[in-house]
């Protein structure tokens, strides 16, 4: 037999011990519990400043209510299954302490609008961790992008090298995804903290309370307009999710270009010991888990995302059980995406190095300098569609004969057009064909030094 239940006096007969387990969220919302406790301090204070109960009940509230979170921190309070969630076996704590004024916490309030607030008020926090974690992220990225400069790097399109760029540049693409990513975050945070306190069950309540108090003391901006919306909405949570998504896209593409760059088809990297493992059975094998492991979780943030659209798309107003669900996605993705940022800053700060001689072979390897012997024609005067043409024919011989572009001798490259003339191979080198994009937004070392400046200056290190 299971313990009594806190709403058992309508009920005939006890729940049956599986319906207890299967009910109960405390096994995940105790993670709540120091939230619980904030947001019912504030609670019995404002229903003591409204007088719905007296200064001294309050008072014993708010203190007992502290007793609580310090017998939890100590680990002396920990509430089992019977409990069935976060929310009674705070108050049930509470009324062992304090006695019979303790059932007053719970006037002129509900669950429901309980654990709306109990959940803002974790994903604030959280938030704002993560969005300092996506800084130490920022941070390492134009840490290695500013002694980067100048190392080149072939850049791709199709995975096809396409033209070479500087290393910083491309790190600082990530840079720039993680700064919407924090920017993203600051906007779900401004509806993150909105205040459902004073909501109720559904329909507010029939005491003065005061919500803005509440609000106030609990930090929030606002109070939600309409009680029925207050407790069943999870737009916040949703776009929680969505930003959550979002930032495991970016860690895993660049997982998966670090993944390939370890490879020894690309050899741009080598994975320091610090941050690879090894195979149990090919001992020469040197693995890049953690990249691996990072794209891998990227999987259950879009699945709980996903989760949580379905569980809301045809909720009735206003609480239903099912919103129960809503933690465990938040909570996992919380903590997948922490763990994620850490892993990845880490990786980048000591766990990998670049290869210069490696990357200063690969960008003379190819035909990646093309289009800059097109650029040179067209700067000449021949229209640029013609002189595609005329450099499409030359990579053509090129490849026949075995040759890179600058291995053609003046005569071959007049032979084909009169306008070429000795400087081509000035043109053609890595260097100026990436210091010759210049273009703003552009990879030529001029517009990287000043990108390196302004990302300085938007996360706000010297
Ligand atoms: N454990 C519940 C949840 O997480 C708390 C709210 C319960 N409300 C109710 N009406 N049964 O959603």
């Amino acid at each position: 037999m299971t313990e009594k239940q806190t709403w058992s006096q309508r009920f005939e007969s006890a729940l049956h011990p599986a319906i207890a387990r299967f009910n109960a969220s405390i096994s995940f919302d105790i993670e709540l519990i120091e939230y619980d406790i904030t947001g019912s301090q504030a609670h019995a204070k404002m229903l003591a400043h409204t007088g719905i109960i007296s200064r001294a009940e309050g008072e014993a509230l708010f203190n007992g209510l502290e007793q609580v979170r310090q017998e939890y921190r100590q680990g002396q309070f920990q509430p089992g299954v019977d409990a069935e969630d976060v929310h009674f076996a705070v108050e049930k704590r509470l009324t062992e302490i304090v006695g019979d004024v303790g059932k007053k916490l719970h006037t002129a309030r509900s669950r429901n609008d309980q654990v709306g607030t109990d959940t803002r008020l974790y994903l604030r926090d959280q938030i704002q961790q993560i969005r300092q974690q996506l800084r130490d992220w920022q941070t390492v990225l134009v840490d290695i992008a500013e002694k980067n400069v100048e190392t080149l790097i072939p850049g791709y399109t199709h995975l096809q090298r396409a033209q070479p760029v500087s290393l910083a540049h491309h790190l600082l693409a990530y840079f720039q995804m993680a700064q919407r990513d924090w920017e993203r975050l600051e906007d779900v945070y401004s509806r993150v903290n909105i205040s459902p306190l004073g909501c109720g069950a559904l329909a507010g309540t029939t005491f003065p309370i005061d919500r803005h108090y509440t609000a106030n003391l609990l930090h929030f901006d606002n109070v939600y307009a309409n009680s029925l919306d207050g407790v069943s909405d999870r737009d916040f949570a949703i776009e929680f999710l969505c930003a959550a998504s979002i930032i495991m896209v970016h860690l895993s593409r660049l997982s998966e270009e670090i993944i390939l760059w370890a490879s020894e088809e690309f050899r741009f990297i080598t994975l320091k010991d610090s941050c690879a493992t090894g195979s149990s059975i090919m001992p020469q094998k040197k693995n890049p888990d953690v990249p691996e492991l990072v794209r891998g979780k990227t999987g259950r943030v879009f699945g709980h995302l996903q989760a949580m659209l379905v569980i809301m798309k045809g909720l009735p107003l206003a609480y239903n059980k099912d919103l129960q669900e809503d933690k465990e996605c938040i909570f996992d993705s919380v903590n997948t995406v922490k763990a994620c940022l850490e892993a990845m800053t880490i990786l980048l700060q000591e766990g990998l190095e670049f290869r210069h001689q490696r990357l200063a072979t690969a960008v003379t390897e190819d035909f990646a300098n093309a289009t800059d012997v097109a650029d040179y024609l067209a700067a000449r005067g021949v229209p640029f569609r013609e002189a595609y043409n005329i450099v499409g024919k030359v990579v053509k011989t090129s490849i026949a004969a075995g040759k890179l572009l600058k291995d053609l001798q003046l005569e071959e490259w007049q032979q084909i057009h009169p306008a070429f003339a000795a400087d081509i191979y000035e043109a053609i080198t890595p260097r100026q064909v990436v210091a010759a994009r210049n273009s703003y937004g552009g990879t030529g070392f001029e517009q990287v030094r000043q990108a390196l400046v302004n990302a300085r200056t938007q996360i706000g290190v010297k």
